[in-house]
C-alpha cells in the first residue's frame, strides 16, 4: 500500500516536473533557438497561437509584424510554449528546398494521414523520391493540355446556373458554394475520372469528404485534430465527431478502392484511354521496372491526396481572384477587354491550354492574387537533423516584403508582372505559391490552366461587383478563406 502511495506520487512528481522543464525551462533557458528574436509567449499553454489565429481584415498576417520587427528569423512559442522558427531569408530557405530537402519533413500530419494515406504528399523520403519520379510523367505539358477541355465543361455548367439566378432577378449571389462544388467536381474528373456532379446533385463521395474538411471548425473539432497529432488515441474517444470522422474515412476508403479496381479491370485489356491521372499513372506503372513501381495501395493514397492538395487550393485562389477583381473595377474591365479581343463571339468560347496560356493580363492576375493570397501561406518543416525543430517558412511574408516588391508591395497590382524593373528581384524563392525543389506543387500546371479557364470564362460572361455593406473578411486559420462568404453583385455582359 504505501510503496504504491509513494509510486504514484513519484509518478505525479515526475510529471509535473516533465511538464514546467518543457513549459517553462527548455523554451527559455535551453532550447538552441532561445536566443533567436521573437515576440514573448502570450500564454504557457497556447505560446503565441492566440494571436495567430486571430482573423484579419487586411493581407497582413502577425508574422509579417513579426518579420519587419525581429528580422527574417523569428522565433515564436507554439502550443506548449514550443520554440518555432518562422523563416522568411531565401537563402536559408534554398537549402531547404533545393539541397537538404529530405531532411525536413512534414509535421501535423495524424489526421491527414488517416485519411489520405501515405501519397505522395505524405511520403517521405526514399518513399517520397520513388512516387514523385514515378508520377512525375502524369503532369507534363502533353498530358495537362489534355484536361482543358474538362475543366471549360464544369465551367459551361456554372455559367449556366449564375445566369438562371440572374434572370430570376437575384443579383447578389454567395459564390462560396458555387465554386466550392465547381473546383471539386473539376479535379474529380482530371484527377480519377469521377463525376462528383457537386454543381448539380448530392453525391457520398462528396459528402464524406465534406465532413472531414468542410464542417464548422468547432473548438471540439480543432482541438481534437491538433491532439490527434500528439496522441493518436484521441481519435478512438467515443463522441460524435469521431464518430462521422470514421465513418467518412470509411466512405473514402470503399470509394477509392472501387475507382482503383474499375481502372485495373479496364487495363486488362491494354493501355488505359483515359485522360485522368489515375489512367495516366496506371499507365506509366506498366512501363517502369519493379524497384520504380508504386503499389495498389499506394495508387489509391492518391485519389484522396489529389483532392486534399488540388481542391480547396483551388477553390480558394478563384474566391480571392474574384474578390479582387470586384475590388477593382479597372483591373476587372482591362481583363474583360483582353478576353473579348480573344474571344470576340461569346458564345463560342471554349478555350485550349494553349490559347489561354498566351493571354497575358489573364497570367498576371493569377500571378498576382497568388502573390496576395498564396493558399499556403506558410509551409511547416520539422528538422530531423536539429532536435526536430518545428521550422515555418514565410511564403507569404516574402510575397508581400518590401526589398523584394518595393513600396507597394502590399498593393494589388497585375500589371507590376509586365515592368521588368518592378520584378527585378523576384526569383523562385522570394515567390513560391507552390512552393519549390522536389516537394513543391506537382500539379502546379494542372492549377494553374484550372484557375484561367475558371476565370476567364466568368470575367468573359459576368461582370463581379462588391455588395455595398457586406464586408469580407480573410480568415487566417487554418487556411485564408473570405469570411463570412464570397457575396458579389453579378450582372451580365451583354456581348
Ligand atoms: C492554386 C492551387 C495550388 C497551390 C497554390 C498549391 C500549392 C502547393 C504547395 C505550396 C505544395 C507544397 C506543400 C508542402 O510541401 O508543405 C503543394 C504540394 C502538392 N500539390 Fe499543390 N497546389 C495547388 C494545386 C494543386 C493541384 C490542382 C494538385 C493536383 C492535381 C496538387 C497536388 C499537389 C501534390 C500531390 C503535392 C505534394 C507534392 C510532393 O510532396 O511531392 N496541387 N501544392
Ligand atoms: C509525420 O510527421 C513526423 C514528424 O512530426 C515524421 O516523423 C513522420 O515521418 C511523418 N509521417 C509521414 C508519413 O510523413
Ligand atoms: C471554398 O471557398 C469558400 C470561401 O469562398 C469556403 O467557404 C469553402 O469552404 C471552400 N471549400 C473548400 C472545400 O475548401
Ligand atoms: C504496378 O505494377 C505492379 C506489378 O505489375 C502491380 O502489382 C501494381 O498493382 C501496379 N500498380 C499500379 C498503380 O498500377
Ligand atoms: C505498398 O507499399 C507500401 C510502402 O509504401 C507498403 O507499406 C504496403 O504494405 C504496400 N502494400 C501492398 C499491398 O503491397
Amino acid at each position: 500500500m504505501m510503496n504504491l502511495t509513494l509510486f504514484v506520487s513519484f509518478f505525479v512528481l515526475g510529471v509535473i516536473g516533465w511538464v514546467i522543464y518543457k513549459i517553462f525551462i527548455w523554451p527559455f533557458y535551453i532550447s538552441p533557438l532561445r536566443k533567436i528574436p521573437g515576440p514573448p509567449s502570450e500564454n504557457p499553454i497556447t505560446g503565441n497561437f492566440k494571436e495567430l489565429t486571430t482573423e484579419e481584415s487586411g493581407f497582413s498576417e502577425p508574422q509579417h509584424r513579426w518579420v519587419k520587427k525581429y528580422g527574417n528569423i523569428v522565433k515564436y512559442h507554439g502550443l506548449f510554449n514550443e520554440p518555432t522558427l518562422y523563416i522568411a531569408d531565401s537563402k536559408i530557405i534554398q537549402g531547404m528546398t533545393l539541397s537538404n530537402t529530405y531532411n525536413f519533413v512534414k509535421p501535423f500530419n495524424a489526421s491527414a494521414l488517416a485519411i489520405a494515406g501515405i501519397g505522395l504528399f505524405f511520403a517521405e523520403g526514399e518513399n517520397h523520391r520513388r512516387q514523385r519520379k514515378m508520377m512525375n510523367p502524369a503532369f507534363t505539358y502533353s498530358n495537362v493540355k489534355e484536361m482543358a477541355p474538362a475543366f471549360v465543361r464544369i465551367t459551361l455548367i456554372l455559367k449556366g446556373l449564375i445566369e438562371n439566378e440572374v434572370k430570376l432577378g437575384k443579383s447578389n449571389i454567395n459564390l462560396s458554394p458555387y465554386l466550392s462544388k465547381t473546383t471539386l467536381d473539376m479535379i474529380g474528373i482530371v484527377g480519377f475520372s469521377y463525376e462528383f456532379n457537386s454543381l448539380t446533385s448530392s453525391n457520398e463521395l462528396a459528402a464524406a469528404y465534406e465532413s472531414v474538411f468542410n464542417l464548422p471548425a468547432s473548438n471540439l473539432r480543432i482541438a481534437i485534430s491538433l491532439l490527434a497529432n500528439y496522441v493518436p488515441l484521441v481519435r478512438q474517444i467515443p463522441v460524435d465527431i469521431n464518430k462521422k470522422f470514421k465513418n467518412a474515412c470509411a466512405i473514402i476508403e470503399r470509394v477509392s478502392k472501387k475507382l482503383t479496381e474499375e481502372k485495373y479491370n479496364e487495363a486488362k485489356y491494354g493501355e488505359l484511354k483515359g485522360k485522368d491521372l489515375l489512367s495516366l499513372l496506371i499507365n506509366i506503372n506498366k512501363t517502369l521496372p519493379d524497384e520504380e513501381k508504386i503499389n495498389d495501395t499506394e495508387l489509391k493514397h492518391q485519389i484522396m491526396t489529389f483532392l486534399i492538395a488540388g481542391h480547396e487550393t483551388t477553390n480558394v485562389t478563384t474566391c480571392w481572384a474574384l474578390h479582387l477583381l470586384a475590388q477593382h473595377p479597372h483591373e476587372q474591365d482591362l481583363l474583360r477587354e483582353e478576353l473579348v479581343k480573344a474571344f470576340p463571339d461569346k458564345s463560342n468560347f471554349n478555350p485550349t491550354y494553349d490559347e489561354i496560356n498566351s493571354l497575358e493580363y489573364l497570367n498576371c492576375v493569377t500571378k498576382e492574387t497568388l502573390r496576395l493570397n498564396p493558399p499556403l501561406p506558410t509551409i511547416t518543416r520539422t528538422n530531423l537533423k536539429d532536435e526536430n525543430t518545428p521550422i515555418f517558412i514565410g511564403v507569404s511574408a516574402l510575397h508581400k516584403s518590401t526589398e523584394i516588391w518595393g513600396p507597394t508591395a502590399d498593393k494589388y497590382n497585375p500589371k507590376r508582372w509586365l515592368d521588368p524593373s518592378s520584378i527585378k528581384d523576384v526569383t523562385n524563392l522570394n515567390y513560391m505559391p507552390f512552393f519549390n525543389g522536389a516537394r513543391g506543387c506537382i500539379g502546379s500546371k494542372v492549377a494553374l490552366v484550372e484557375i484561367k479557364i475558371l476565370l476567364g470564362m466568368l470575367i468573359r460572361n459576368f461582370v463581379f461587383q462588391p455588395i455595398e455593406g457586406l464586408h469580407i473578411r480573410r480568415k487566417v486559420f487554418p487556411t485564408p478563406k473570405p469570411e463570412p462568404y464570397l457575396g458579389l453583385a453579378v450582372s451580365i455582359v451583354e456581348s
